[in-house]
């Protein structure tokens, strides 16, 4: 979508993975969604390095309305989790340097059974742009998903008609291929900033690498949408949660990036243990996600349960890429694996070189060539990330 927005992919934090629909304030004051949640979030971004690492949108999901519209037919937020209303939190997260996104759904009702946008869609637009909603989520739960290309596009120009300019997350293709029907890309990547195209992501390895799987067999079809402002969305990180181990994380986030894909943090930031902190601001590999060029990266190699990932980035040179490599092991045999290859066999082939560095551990390998074998050494379910900058001629 040519709105000016997400010019590279989002970044922030989204409460649906880990916080659900936890709606009671009674007995789990600390975690249900409500207004304290989301500003409690917005000073950890702000007060623990993640604002200035890029982290900007603090995003609600589902369940933080009331079961029933107004009278007037105006979307009511839960008044007891939400005691102040919605343009209060979103001064608030404003008032913090920060952006705020908002959640709805295109059919009747949301997933959780709150109310959907279907016979509102213009008064939600403008509700939206008044309590200056920086970020719309749209779901597609309650819906007809042969009626998306026309419904999620109509909405989309509404956004778009209020004149605040909106990030728009769309639902779209993921339930148009549950139900069968192959996705229209080029009217999801113009009337869309982002869309999902595969499964919810869970507290596990297992769905990490399920979404790995898909997004590599399917990235003939997937990838080539990816650009500045119009982004494939693998769904939220799960790390410094409960499912993933420490070197599941540092393979999440490396994926992730490899695939320009949106980092939307989905985790408690107030027990978030330090390590998993360090993945998720690591400027690295955050520049990796966020390279100006916006090319989503492929899975170049999968054999045995190794695959390497890479994506070009910039600087480019004479049409020579840089490269973003990642090397994953998904073998079960409880050592590090060994792999072995030449700068050529990543698609590294320019002649004047590239300067090779780890992305997570401080090791740079200097300028290798062409020719040059490197040798990795790969924990299972971790990864191995390297960057390749090829070099300008003034630099040999
Ligand atoms: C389905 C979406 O895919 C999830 O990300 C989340 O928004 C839930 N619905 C909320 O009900």
């Amino acid at each position: 979508l040519d709105n000016g927005l997400a010019k590279t992919p989002p970044m922030g934090w989204l409460s649906w993975e880990r916080f659900r629909c936890n709606t009671d304030c009674v007995n789990d004051p600390d975690n249900c969604i409500s207004e304290k949640l989301f500003q409690t979030m917005t000073d950890l971004i702000v007060a623990d390095g993640y604002a200035t690492a890029g982290y900007e949108y603090i995003n609600i999901d589902d369940c933080w309305l009331e079961k029933h519209r107004g009278h007037d037919g105006k979307l009511l937020a839960d008044h007891q989790r939400f005691p102040n209303g919605i343009k209060a939190l979103s001064d608030y997260i404003h008032s913090r340097g920060l952006k705020f996104g908002i959640y709805e759904d295109y059919g009747n009702f949301t997933c959780a059974g709150y109310p959907g946008i279907i016979g509102y869609e213009q008064e939600d637009a403008f509700q939206f742009a008044e309590w200056n909603v920086d970020y719309v989520k749209l779901d597609g739960c309650y819906s007809l998903p042969h009626e998306m290309d026309l419904g999620y596009s109509k909405f989309g120009k509404l956004l778009n008609s209020t004149g605040k300019a909106m990030v728009y997350s769309c639902s779209w293709p993921v339930y148009q291929i549950y139900a069968g029907i192959q996705p229209n890309f080029s009217a999801v990547k113009t009337y869309c900033n982002l869309w999902r195209n595969y499964d919810d992501i869970q507290d596990s390895w297992t769905s990490v690498e399920n979404i790995i799987d898909y997004y590599g067999n399917n990235q003939d079809l997937i990838a080539p949408n990816a650009g500045p402002g119009h982004w494939n969305d693998p769904d939220m990180l799960i790390i410094g949660n409960f499912g993933l181990s420490y070197e599941q994380a540092k393979t999440q986030f490396a994926i992730w990036s490899i695939l320009a894909a949106p980092l939307l943090m989905s985790v408690d930031l107030r027990t978030i243990r330090p390590q998993f902190k360090r993945i998720l601001q690591n400027r690295k590999i955050i520049a990796v996600d966020q390279d100006p060029l916006g090319i989503q990266g492929r899975r170049i190699y999968k054999h045995k349960g190794i695959e390497i990932w890479s994506k070009p980035i910039g600087p480019l040179f004479n049409n020579f890429y840089s490269y973003a490599i990642a090397f994953i092991n998904r073998r079960s045999d409880g050592t590090p694996s060994d792999i072995s290859v030449t700068l050529k066999e990543l698609g590294l082939i320019h002649f004047y070189g590239y300067r090779v560095e780890d992305l997570y551990e401080n090791v740079d390998y200097g300028v290798l060539y062409p020719n040059t074998k490197i040798k990795v050494k790969v924990n299972p379910s971790g990864v191995v990330m390297l960057k390749g900058e090829v070099q300008l001629p003034n630099e040999m």
